[in-house]
């Protein structure tokens, strides 16, 4: 496996493979992988004949008080975790080239990034679209792949290679749990096991507002309502959102369909997490 620094090398290496008619699958991280990402990485595998695994803790989507100086960085066991899942580069390019002292360029995509995450966190989707058009002008991947934890994100994302006429293939890969059902995320490691014992109200929250569709509740504003009573048993549990969206407009709804999504973000102690499903799988239909 190669570590890879600079962005000029980093071209130059997706220049030969695609000249060499190798498609290149590109999946971007901040690094702290964990089981979920190792997921990514091996469905990166299966759709492409290489692999660009990024690391980089980008500062544009990070909000003044957020966690950007204490995030994770433990780059070692990262590249030894990606090497022992035969990935072929870890792209991984120095802040101060990535974005030099007179970068002034901000990628903005309207409308689905304003509300969720984005109410909640101001120019964080900027940040994220900023740096993720970089990376696909720096690794010119055929397939990028991102978690669907993240479904905000994703949407944004698609969006923004559709706008910009980008010829990349972009994966949504099926949120990866504990076997307690907590979604895997890095900041998972900021948690006490009390907290993390708490976090697992998302979870049971998705289960029992699916279960409450399956037995006939419809209207959002009652599911919501149930859910927000039920997760505010915690008093350490504090509430950002829960809404109900559609999937592709992520517009709020008041009446479940087979594309309502619940989206939750919460934050308990210091740590903000996410996580969202859809509420008519099949066995609660
Ligand atoms: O999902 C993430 O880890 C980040 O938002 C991403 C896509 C790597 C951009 O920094």
């Amino acid at each position: 496996m190669e570590i890879i620094t600079s962005v000029a090398e980093m071209t130059a290496w997706s220049n030969q493979r695609l000249k060499a008619a190798e498609t290149i699958a590109l999946v971007p991280t901040m690094g702290c992988l964990h089981t979920g990402h190792l997921s990514l990485l091996r469905t990166a595998q299966g759709a492409a004949d290489v692999v660009v695994l990024s690391i980089f803790v980008n500062p544009l989507q990070f909000g003044p008080n957020e966690d950007f100086s204490r995030y994770p960085r433990p780059f070692t066991a990262d590249c030894e975790a990606i090497a022992a899942n035969q990935g072929d580069v870890v792209f991984a390019p120095q802040p101060s080239s990535f974005y030099p002292d007179d970068f002034a360029t901000t990628v903005t995509v309207r409308g689905l990034t304003a509300g969720l995450c984005g109410a909640s966190r101001p120019g964080h989707f900027d940040g994220v679209s900023t740096v993720v058009a970089k990376l696909f002008h720096v690794v010119k991947p055929n397939i990028a792949v991102f978690g669907q934890k993240d479904f905000q994100q994703l949407a944004v994302i698609k969006a923004m290679t559709a706008d910009l006429n980008w010829d990349i293939e972009i994966i949504g890969h099926p949120i990866v749990r504990e076997s307690d059902g907590l979604a895997m995320s890095s900041r998972n490691r900021y948690l006490s096991p009390t907290e993390r014992q708490s976090a697992l109200c998302l979870w049971q929250g998705l289960h029992n507002t699916r279960h409450a569709v399956k037995h006939g509740e419809h209207n959002c504003h009652s599911l919501l309502a149930q859910l927000r009573a039920q997760i505010s048993t915690d008093p350490t549990v504090e509430i950002d959102y829960l809404s109900i969206v559609d999937d592709t407009t992520l517009q709020p709804q008041t009446q479940i369909d087979t594309h309502s999504i619940l989206a939750m973000a919460i934050k308990i102690g210091t740590t903000r997490l996410i996580d969202n499903g859809y509420l008519t799988l099949e066995e609660s239909l």
